[in-house]
């Protein structure tokens, strides 16, 4: 069994209080890995460390070459990327195929894309009238704390660091303690690849402890936070105390919309890519399928044949589709909802159950691909986010149906469209009020294109130049060019 130590000030490092977690591999309920287990005063010491970096090296540092360092991390992260993606699937359970041509390559696409931005943070001249010349500088916002959850480990941590790093800041990151060993790893690189000194720190903990105290210390300046929209809450309450700035980037309960006149073999491909891929372990899941009505059996029969032809299994092998969920507390969850569901008065229609595994997966905590017909919008399995391979069908008659109820939740991150009338697509990529839309195909990502919620799905836009905008500040400068005094008050 691996294990790993805090990662503060370039240094790895014991905890404090010398305790320690286990992590387990999800698909055999089996110990991973043993972690050191960060606490507030772990974090102290973690925050003091980015803030000597930043004050110190870092910000003495040109831009090409913070530029530099970020290029030949994601080289770094190129080079080991089957190892890590193996290291990704062991923590999280996510299928080999995934981690390895999605995750990783997506890691170092975001290094590489946010490396190329390090030399073209600028500020701008303003026209302004008179005698005055002034101009903005963009400067960063100093120590940021980041918190990130468990289903896209590497790639979460890349989301923050990437774009924090090229603009200048220090970091302490805190892994979700589910999926530690991943941002361990790379903590290895980013040494390798020869950061400064407490310019990143690792801190893997719990949320209520760890977390907690990085949300709360007066030593950071910004706080980004990906995870429920609960914590979310507590996050930017915390924040308040003292107005720390935030970034949150929360739940969702994305409509996935089929039109009868939609390609029906596109539109149930797009609807199993949008529910079941990462175990539905997504924040823009396509959790609610809008299917509409004259086209409603044709689609649910398609759909559940293919669901329930679904590989669930190791996530190891290379032909597995979908793996186990994270963690036992998730599954307990997600099992909750399949009875509210039959309580509702939904019918399961496919899946609904744990699938029997031999061996060393007995004790996985593998769920099978689940779907809920007869579903209505008000329902909780159709309002709460479940988080797992469960999707809920709600039928709609007509555009302005749909559109009322597909409006009709808390969230707002992201939304799908599949029909073949381009004025439709457009129309509804314009009422809908979501952060990401996608016209015929579902989760689609790149590190040029923002990502982010409207509604209670969170605050700012990751990904492309706005996330540049989460981790810059803007100063204003003025000068009088006139050589002259201030008249105001007379000579
Ligand atoms: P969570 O929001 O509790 O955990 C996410 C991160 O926040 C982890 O690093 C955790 O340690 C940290 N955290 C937890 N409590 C904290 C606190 N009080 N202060 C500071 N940090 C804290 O999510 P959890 O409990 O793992 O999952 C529950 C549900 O949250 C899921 O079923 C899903 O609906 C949602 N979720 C959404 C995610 C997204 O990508 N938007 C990711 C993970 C969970
Ligand atoms: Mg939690």
């Amino acid at each position: 069994m691996n294990k790993y130590q805090l990662f503060i000030d370039g240094q790895w490092v014991d905890s404090e209080s010398g305790k320690t977690f286990t992590t387990p591999n999800p698909a055999t309920g089996q110990p991973l890995a043993e972690v050191a287990e960060a606490d507030k005063a772990d974090v102290d010491k973690a925050v003091a460390a980015a803030r000597r970096a930043y004050e110190g090296k870092w910000s003495k540092m040109s831009a090409r070459d913070r530029g530099r360092l970020l290029y030949k991390l994601s080289q770094l992260i190129e080079q080991n990327a089957s190892q890590l993606a193996e290291i990704e699937t062991a923590d999280n359970g996510k299928p080999i195929k995934e981690s390895l041509y999605v995750d990783l390559p997506q890691v170092v696409e975001n290094f590489e894309y946010f490396a190329g931005w390090s030399t073209k943070i600028e500020g701008e001249t303003i026209p302004v009238p008179g005698r005055m010349f002034n101009y903005t500088l963009r400067e960063p916002i100093g120590v940021c704390g980041q918190i990130i959850p468990w289903n896209f480990p590497l790639l979460m941590a890349a989301w923050k660091l990437a774009p924090a790093l090229a603009a200048g800041n220090t970091i302490v990151l805190k892994p979700a303690e589910q999926t530690p060993v991943g941002a361990m790893e790379l903590a290895k690189l980013i040494q390798e690849a020869g950061f400064p000194e407490g310019v990143v720190n690792i801190v893997p903990g719990y949320g209520e402890t760890a977390g907690a105290a990085l949300a709360a210390h007066p030593g950071i300046d910004k706080i980004a936070f990906t995870g429920s929209t609960e914590v979310g809450k507590l996050i930017a309450k915390t924040a308040a105390n003292n107005l720390t700035k935030v970034s949150l980037e929360l739940g969702g309960k994305a409509p996935n919309i089929v039109f009868a006149d939609s390609d029906l073999d596109q539109a149930v491909a797009g609807a199993m890519m949008g529910i079941f891929y990462n175990q539905g372990q997504v924040c823009c899941a396509g959790s609610r399928l809008f299917v509409e009505e004259s086209v409603k059996d044709q689609f649910l029969g398609q759909l559940s044949e293919r669901a329930g032809r679904i590989a669930v299994g190791d996530p190891m092998n290379k032909a597995t589709q979908m793996g186990p969920q994270v963690s036992a507390e998730q599954l307990d969850r997600i099992k909750g909802y399949v009875d509210i569901a039959r309580e509702e008065g939904a019918t399961v229609v496919a899946g609904g159950a744990t699938p029997h595994l031999d061996g060393p997966f007995e004790k996985g905590y593998f769920f099978t691909p689940t779907i809920f017909a007869d579903v209505k919008n008000d329902m909780r399995v159709a309002q709460e986010e479940i988080f797992g391979p469960v999707v809920s069908v709600i039928t709609f008659k007509d555009e302005d149906d749909l559109l009322r109820q597909a409006n009709d939740t808390i969230y707002g991150l992201s939304a799908g469209i599949w029909t073949r009338d381009i004025t439709r697509a457009h129309r509804f990529a314009k009422e809908i009020k979501a952060g990401v839309v996608w016209i015929n195909t579902f989760n689609v990502f790149n590190a040029a294109s923002p990502f982010g919620g409207y509604k209670q799905s969170g605050y700012g836009r990751e990904m492309g130049r706005h996330a540049l905008e989460l981790y810059t500040q803007v100063k204003s400068v003025w000068v009088d060019l006139s050589g002259r005094p201030i008249g105001w008050f007379g000579k």
